[in-house]
């Protein structure tokens, strides 16, 4: 980045958290030049910079003043620096509240294991058992399984994303994943992008890594709110972004290819790096599978997430990130830390993959999880008092509900609990800064009766509690 950049980027943070208001007078040249050390030429291109923006004004013999834009004010307004994340108890707490067997599990982040139970793969991993003499005592060493990472390279190859074995870090799943593509691309104190609305571990892993988090807010209809993402990178030095673009975590929209392209195009021309957490990719209910940013990634800038979790089980612990050229830097941290994954889990997955059992399974799990999420979306929104609203998406198994302004799903959460019922308030999807009013509801269960009977306590703690915050 110019120093003038470096200049007009910090000088657009004091217009945009209002140190400078509208109208005030800028220092003059020759002071700026005393103050920021700069010289005169930079201090002058980076003036031009903010008044090209339309950040600031000039007039003739009087100097340059803040000016007043209204839609500049109103995205800086959607914009928000959150500077101290303190997240990680709270998951904590949550996760264990939710953990025994006897809690019915619609806060849940994992699909019914039921659906998940793929008998092909258990035959696998009992045939590996049986017949592999001696099994590896040796970890697996990063980048993990060649042969498993050659059956997803070819997985990408065939979504149109030309890709070599080479390009996958096989990681301990898609969180792994994410913490370790986050920590190769930042240092503490650096800016990255979020949604304003995300998967909790987002949020961990950038409390974990001391990073300041700038967010941007969903866009009603379309996910994601370019508009809001160019004014963040264009306010704030982002080095990294993540974000979920497909089936996303909690509400469930998927972003349009044309979002995506335009997005692409800003990531390519500021030169920031995206981390794609993308590990609800296969559960898309219509025949056309989404896009991943990687598809549009000509410079590799993007770093894709997943895992099987969401689709054979998250305790097997097997995930992946495309990490390009970024791979030695990754496998690097891995040996610090997780080193590889189980390598007989890896073997089996190669075995399994490479017979198409997978696709086959699949295809069953969409099937599925498309009946059971419409079942949910007609009950709920038959029941529910007119004043909440269920988002549905035609992917994944999440339905997001938005109770009136007033509600705190929090404390239907606590009364839930009580009830042996876990939901996932808002609380644990983005900062306290916003109003609570929205629960996140896991409908991947058959719908029999003590489910019915769990949605409808819901329905009634709604009422009761919920309205009544
Ligand atoms: C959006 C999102 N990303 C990543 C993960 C982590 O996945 P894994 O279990 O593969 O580590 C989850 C798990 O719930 C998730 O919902």
């Amino acid at each position: 980045m110019y120093k003038s950049e470096q200049l007009a980027l910090s000088l657009k943070h004091l217009i945009e958290t209002g140190a400078w208001k509208a109208h005030e007078k800028l220092p003059s040249l020759r002071q700026q030049v005393e103050i920021s050390g700069f010289s005169l030429i930079t201090v002058m291109n980076a003036y031009q910079e903010l008044e090209a923006q339309g950040l600031i004004y000039s007039k003739e013999k009087l100097g340059y003043f803040v000016a007043e834009n209204p839609l500049q004010a109103a995205l800086a307004k959607k914009v928000i620096v959150n500077e101290k994340i303190e997240i990680n108890s709270l998951v904590f707490r949550y996760l264990k509240s939710i953990q025994s067997e006897k809690i019915i599990p619609l806060g849940s982040a994992f699909p019914d294991s039921q659906l998940l139970y793929s008998p092909k793969l258990m035959q696998t991993l009992a045939q590996q058992a049986k017949y592999r003499v001696g099994y590896e005592q040796m970890p697996s060493l990063p980048p993990g399984n060649y042969e498993l990472r050659k059956l997803i390279a070819q997985r990408y190859c065939m979504q149109g994303i030309p890709t070599d074995p080479s390009d996958i870090v096989i990681t301990s799943g898609g969180l792994d994943a994410l913490n370790l593509s986050l920590r190769a691309m930042t240092q503490a104190g650096d800016y990255i992008l979020l949604q304003e609305t995300i998967f909790y571990g987002a949020w961990q892993a950038a409390e974990n890594l001391g990073l300041k988090v700038i967010t941007i807010p969903e866009h009603p209809e379309h996910g994601l709110d370019i508009e809001a993402f160019k004014k963040a990178i264009t306010s704030y030095p982002i080095k990294v972004c993540l974000m979920m673009l497909n089936s996303h975590n909690p509400i469930g929209f998927t972003v349009s290819d044309e979002i995506k392209f335009e997005l692409a195009k800003l990531l390519h021309q500021h030169e920031i790096y995206l981390i794609e957490d993308d590990v609800y990719e296969e559960l898309y209910y219509d025949q056309k599978r989404p896009l991943s940013m990687k598809y549009y990634d000509q410079q590799n800038l993007v770093l894709h997430c997943s895992s099987f979790s969401k689709t054979l089980g998250a305790g097997f612990r097997v995930g992946w990130v495309y990490a390009g050229k970024f791979s030695e830097h990754i496998q690097h941290l891995q040996l610090m830390s997780t080193i590889s994954v189980n390598s007989f889990i890896q073997n089996a997955l190669v075995d399994y993959l490479s017979h198409r059992h997978y696709e086959k399974h699949l295809k069953g799990l969409r099937t599925t999880l498309k009946r059971l999420k419409n079942q949910y979306y007609q009950y709920l929104s038959k029941n529910l008092p007119e004043n909440c609203t269920v988002h549905y998406y035609p992917s994944g198994y999440f339905l997001w509900v938005t109770l009136p302004e007033e509600a705190d799903s929090s404390r239907i959460y606590e009364s839930m609990i009580q009830n042996n019922i876990g939901i996932a308030p808002s609380i644990l999807f983005y900062r306290e800064n916003k109003k609570q009013n929205h629960i996140r509801i896991n409908c991947s269960f058959e719908m029999n009766e003590t489910i019915i009977q769990a949605l409808d306590l819901m329905i009634v703690q709604i009422l009761e509690i919920g309205l009544r915050s």
